[in-house]
């Protein structure tokens, strides 16, 4: 066992982790991709890559378990690690079945299904928005009464602020539950709570939280998703009192969420009275580059450790992370009316990062100084509106 090499499984609905890829080749392990049929084309990182594996539809069951076990026929499978945040409870059946260490179908429910996140985070005293399920309409129609509106109506399993609908009064949700019929109880819903939204990006080890970088979003994710405009985030100072409050949050979050090991990117809302509240949580890397920017602020890559951690574990080894700086980093992105937007004109030599994505504009700034980054990023932000911004609709779901 010692010396054959660990033999990690990803499963990549869409393009995703390519850094994890590479980190996990070039620290010895044998490297399987399995991805959907209409993603072979995409830039995985070949060399990195010992078996490229194709199917349909990697959610379908029973197919996926007949596929795998299948697969581990001929080969030890020793580390099962989804890509991306669709195929957490895909990856997480496969664990069950083959018996496999990691998150299991109960613990990967606490970072796919927000109604999941929730009742978990509630029960731990962990303050969330007032929420309801949309399973009895008594208490639906109970929780309206208690709890003033405006409501968001969330899908407990979509990400990008994808298919929430903000609602005003019982009428519009009512209405809401009629369209969606059979699909309701798929959904939950819960106060919205207006303020600032932070994300803490965190590497956990045996059950410890041994890393975890504080950031604030210049304007909710939402509005910008619904409305347009440039996402915007940044590093927080770590002994300011915002980040002292949600990695304090982050760190019992974790805790009851039972997270041995992993990456995980959470999310939280400060309300205008200065009330913090866990918003969402994941059991992955950030997405929309957020892994640059917390590279550019702390040397570290998320993606990277994740691996290094995974083979540390298959190897029943210890792992440590040390960041190698703690600057300032912030970063934008947002959609672009040209195909491969020129960002030549931003020269300041604080851009480490620029983001190569067909009509996406993006740019990660780092420095020491904290103020330098505000700064830039504020100019930037009018910068970017007027050279590059485009507006789409939004989506309800992933498109497939
Ligand atoms: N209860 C809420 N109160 C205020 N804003 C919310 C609430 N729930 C969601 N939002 C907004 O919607 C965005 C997406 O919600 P989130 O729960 O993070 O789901 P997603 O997985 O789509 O990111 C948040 O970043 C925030 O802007
Ligand atoms: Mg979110």
């Amino acid at each position: 066992m010692a010396d054959q090499p660990v033999t990690i499984l990803c499963l990549a609905s869409y393009y995703k982790g390519a850094s994890f890829l590479k980190a996990a080749s070039a620290l010895g392990a044998h490297v399987i991709l399995l991805t959907r049929e209409k993603n072979a084309d995409e830039p995985w990182p070949r060399e990195s890559i010992d078996d490229l594996l194709l199917m349909p539809d990697l959610h379908k069951r029973p197919d996926i378990l007949y596929a795998v076990s299948y697969l581990m026929r001929g080969r030890r499978i020793d580390a099962i690690v989804p890509l991306d945040d669709y195929d957490v409870e895909t990856a997480a059946a496969l664990r069950e079945h083959l018996r496999l260490p990691g998150l299991g179908e109960t613990g990967a429910r606490y970072f796919r299904d927000k109604l999941a996140m929730r009742t978990q985070a509630a029960a731990h005293g962990i303050p969330v928005p007032p929420f309801t399920p949309v399973f009895s309409y008594d208490r639906l129609r109970a929780y309206m009464e208690r709890t003033p509106p405006p409501w968001v109506l969330k899908p407990r399993s979509e990400a990008g602020a994808m298919g929430i609908k903000k609602l005003h009064d019982s009428e519009a949700l009512w209405r809401k539950l009629d369209e969606l019929g059979d699909a309701q109880s798929f959904f939950h819903l819960e106060q919205f709570i207006p303020g600032e939204i932070y994300h803490v990006d965190s590497l956990v080890y045996e059950g410890n939280v041994l890393f975890a970088q504080p950031h604030k979003y210049a304007r909710p994710p939402m509005t910008v998703a619904h409305e347009g405009g440039v996402f915007v985030s940044r590093t927080l100072p770590h002994d300011g009192d915002e980040a002292r409050a949600i990695l304090d949050l982050n760190e019992r979050l974790l805790g009851a969420f039972a997270l041995d090991h992993g990456a995980t990117h959470a999310e939280f809302i400060r309300d205008h009275d200065g009330q913090y509240y866990f918003l969402e949580v994941a059991a992955r890397v950030g997405g929309a580059d957020i892994e640059r920017l917390v590279e550019a602020a702390s040397g570290l890559n998320l993606w990277g450790e994740w691996a290094r951690l995974e083979i540390a574990y298959a190897r029943g080894e210890p792992y440590e992370v040390h960041p190698s700086r703690h600057e300032y980093a912030g970063i934008l992105v947002c959609l672009a009316r040209q195909e491969w937007p020129d960002m030549g004109g931003y020269t300041d030599p604080e851009v480490v990062y620029r983001v190569h994505k067909k009509h996406h504009a993006g740019l990660v700034v780092a420095s020491a100084d904290a103020g330098r980054i505000e700064a830039l990023l504020s100019q930037y932000v009018e910068r970017f509106a007027a050279d590059f911004l485009a507006v789409l609709p939004p989506l309800d779901k992933a498109p497939t």
